[in-house]
């Protein structure tokens, strides 16, 4: 009886095999995906819907014993759609080679990472390759980061992260596009193009992910998972914006967020992820859950345990669990109790298996496990001098007293002092998981690169003990040994240069902050340093704006150099040393003190704007209402001036308008201007803000050329959403400004 069995198994097992197989034979993608769904078992179903984290180094032995070997069964059986934090080739092609291989339907898994800014070679992080606005360079970035990862057997990035922020001590600003939604949404459309280019089927295009959906970068007093409370306006003006782009551009897959958004959590919110994404907007690929959101709505007080958990997931169309075991333990339950209809399961199920089809991983599992393209497209020297380029564009000159900056190449006798000018992993940045400590070029070997004499003093030491990926970073706030080196060193310098800043783990996920100065005994080293020399260049390397308001009272030239990735040395020494321009523009404004966040450039007038005799206006005693440095705010070692604009109406009944304005290099250097347009809409039906921008161009100009820049302008730019998320257009005054900066000044208005 038994051999009878093994041999009907048997052949059953080859037969499936062989429907998967037969499967790929079949020419329409869409049946190949109704075939196999209508051969899918409920536990093969639910099974596409789990996503595990990497739960053992494939290339050792299977997993004998403890959840990781319950882990591998289900990969036996078809129970895992993807895994996530597995790379390289050989770890990926042995756990899809267990899929593929032994079990029934051999669907193959789809490998995710967190392909933010680069995979082995890093470019900037995000804000700061935001701070270029230059969207060719972020999407070729994007593109370049999709070939290293492809390299090593990943297909899908949770990338990018798309959630505006206002809020500097929000510690993720540094993996997003700052606080503009015009910019944010160019962005994030480049990014996903960078990212999945025209051909998903490729072996070198990612799948990619708009996270996270939705309100997270509004987290309450910047403190990461914390509750997201904001009004209808900013969700459809603000919000929303960037998330429909990437529908518009194609993007594969969505990740909700952990936040609640009007006291729903995203993960069980039904009208984010239905009526409006999959709805709405007619978004056709699939939801994966953030790491464990659907089991922290226990925690929100939304379910009232993992069964309830799974059930409210499921039915608000969160497609693939990620690391909450909510839908491998419960959802079949669920089912079988009528909670949640088979409909809603296959929907989930056909979605993910598009997004595989549309890969190509059915024709072949193993296309992303090529071991040559592994030895040659990772890390290698192309994609070093392409993340260069990037980085040396997304720095900003913040100030530049008495045109101290370039140091000239001749200078003698010059420090550079602070830890981070040393650093090879800070530049790196928070979301290096990819990459490799140790692999940056720091500030001191850029300026050896180029061939410039120096001394160096570390200062003083930044954090205690080791820092890694999950655990607080130890701030030194005590040991100031090297105070006295540095300073009596700086006392007999003829020029300085600080390398201050945030350590590569003091930004990102879990990072708040509620100070935003220089971390530990930077600031006092700054100040007493100060006293000894007057001739100092700061160079802030942080992965958020942060407070330079006693810097930029007392120092004469800042330069904002972020983490920069893993040229970021080279990029700022020719930063400093006039090999290039700067031309970055800051993508969010920097704060005078952190009493002022969150603060930003497009905010509403408020009926009390002042300035006025009395306190009875908007504005605080001890401080203005002003940033540091604004939206849209960065110097040039050359200058531009701005004449003549004008307005045209070129289409009265579209309400379409023409905009020209002259722009000049008055410098005898050439250099970039990232020429801006604002608008604001001066009376609406919901208040509108004083300034938005609708419009950028970067203008490469010799020294002493002119150019004379046209913007066109329509409803598509003039209208707004209204509270019931139409986008409407309302005639009526519009002020039209051009300039260099959020700040500008220089403005038309005209009727429409
Ligand atoms: C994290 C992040 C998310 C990331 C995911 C997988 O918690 O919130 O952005 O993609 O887990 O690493």
């Amino acid at each position: 009886m038994r051999i009878l069995t093994l041999l009907v198994f048997i052949l059953t097992f080859i037969g499936c095999n062989k429907n998967v197989q037969k499967i790929a034979d079949t020419k329409s993608p869409t049946d190949r995906i109704e075939i196999l769904l209508s051969k899918m078992t409920i536990e093969e179903k639910i099974g596409q819907m789990v996503q595990y984290n990497g739960f053992w180094d494939s290339t050792g032995p299977a997993p004998s014993e403890g959840d990781s070997k319950k882990k591998y069964e289900h990969l036996r059986t078809g129970q895992v759609g993807s895994v996530l934090n597995v790379s390289g080739v050989e770890n990926v092609r042995n756990m899809q080679k267990v899929v593929v291989e032994e079990s029934r339907l051999g669907i193959p898994l789809i490998f995710g990472l967190d392909v933010i800014h680069g995979h082995k070679t890093l470019s900037p992080i995000p804000l700061a390759e935001s701070a270029s606005w230059d969207l060719e360079l972020i999407e070729a970035s994007a593109r370049m980061a999709a070939k290293e990862a492809t390299a090593r057997g990943i297909n899908w990035t949770f990338a990018p992260m798309v959630d505006i922020s206002r809020d500097a001590r929000w510690g993720r600003v540094m993996e997003g596009a700052g606080e503009d939604v015009f910019l944010g949404t160019a962005i994030a459309r480049a990014r996903v193009r960078g990212f999945q280019g025209n051909d998903l089927s490729a072996t070198n295009t990612l799948a990619a992910t708009a996270k996270h959906f939705a309100a997270y970068g509004f987290a309450e007093s910047g403190r990461d998972y914390n509750t997201a409370d904001i009004g209808t306006s900013t969700l459809y003006n603000v919000v929303l914006p960037p998330f429909k782009a990437c529908v518009e551009e194609g993007i594969c897959t969505f990740m909700n967020s952990f936040n609640v958004l009007n006291g729903i959590p995203a993960t069980g919110d039904k009208f984010l992820q239905r009526e409006l994404l999959k709805g709405k907007w007619n978004f056709d690929g699939f939801i994966v859950s953030d790491w464990g959101s659907a089991n922290e709505m226990i925690d929100h007080g939304y379910a009232k345990d993992l069964k309830h958990a799974a059930e409210l997931a499921a039915n608000a169309g969160s497609d693939m669990d990620m690391e909450s075991y909510a839908y491998i333990k419960h959802l079949k339950e669920v089912v079988e109790e009528g909670k949640i209809p088979m409909e809603l399961i296959d929907d989930s199920v056909r979605r993910i298996l598009k997004i595989k089809e549309k890969l190509g991983l059915f024709d072949d599992p193993y296309k992303y496990c090529d071991i040559d393209r592994e030895k040659t497209q990772v890390f290698n020297q192309e994609n070093k001098d392409e993340v260069l380029e990037i980085a040396k564009k997304s720095i900003v000159l913040l100030k530049n007293e008495n045109n101290i900056l370039p140091i000239k190449k001749d200078q003698q006798n010059i420090l550079v002092i602070g830890e981070l000018a040393a650093d090879k992993t800070s530049p790196l940045g928070s979301w290096r998981i990819g990459s490799d400590d140790n692999t940056a070029t720091s500030v001191l070997e850029g300026i050896d690169n180029l061939g410039i004499d120096y001394h160096f003093s570390n200062g003083v030491k930044l954090v205690e003990g080791n820092v890694d990926f999950i655990n607080e970073v130890k701030i030194n706030e005590s040991d100031k040994t090297g105070f006295e080196e540095a300073i009596t060193n700086a006392a007999s310098a003829d020029l300085v240069i600080m390398v201050l800043g945030e350590h590569g783990f003091q930004s990102g996920e879990g990072r708040s902050r509620t100070k935003l100065g220089f971390p530990g005994l930077q600031q006092e080293l700054l100040e007493q340093i100060a006293e000894v020399n007057k001739n100092i260049i700061l160079v802030n390397m942080s992965g958020r704006p942060l407070v330079l308001t006693w810097a930029d009272e007392n120092i004469p030239a800042i330069v904002q150099a972020w983490q920069l990735g893993t040229r970021s040395g080279d990029a700022i020494a020719s930063v400093l040393f006039g090999e290039q321009n700067p031309c970055g523009k800051l993508p969010m404004s920097f704060p005078r003190s952190v009493g002022q966040v969150p603060i930003y450039y497009n905010k509403l007038n408020t009926g009390r704007p002042g300035p006025n005799e009395l306190v009875f206006w908007s504005h605080y005693i001890d401080e203005s209402n002003d940033p540091l440095y604004p939206f849209g705010y960065g110097l040039s070692y050359t200058d531009f001036t701005y004449s003549n604009v004008n307005i045209q109406i070129t289409d009265t009944l579209k309400h379409e308008i023409k905009v020209n304005v002259d722009l000049k290099n008055n410098g005898d250097v050439d250099g970039r201007e990232v020429a801006q347009l604002y608008i604001r809409d001066k009376v609406a039906s919901v208040s509108r803000p004083i300034k938005e921008l609708k419009g950028f161009q970067l203008a490469d100009l010799k020294a002493g050329e002119s150019t004379t820049l046209t913007f066109k302008l329509s409803e598509s730019e003039l209208g707004f959403y209204d509270n019931n998320g139409n986008f409407i257009f309302e005639s009526g005054e519009f002020e039209i400004f051009v300039g260099g900066s959020s700040d500008t000044k220089m403005s038309k208005t005209i009727e429409l």
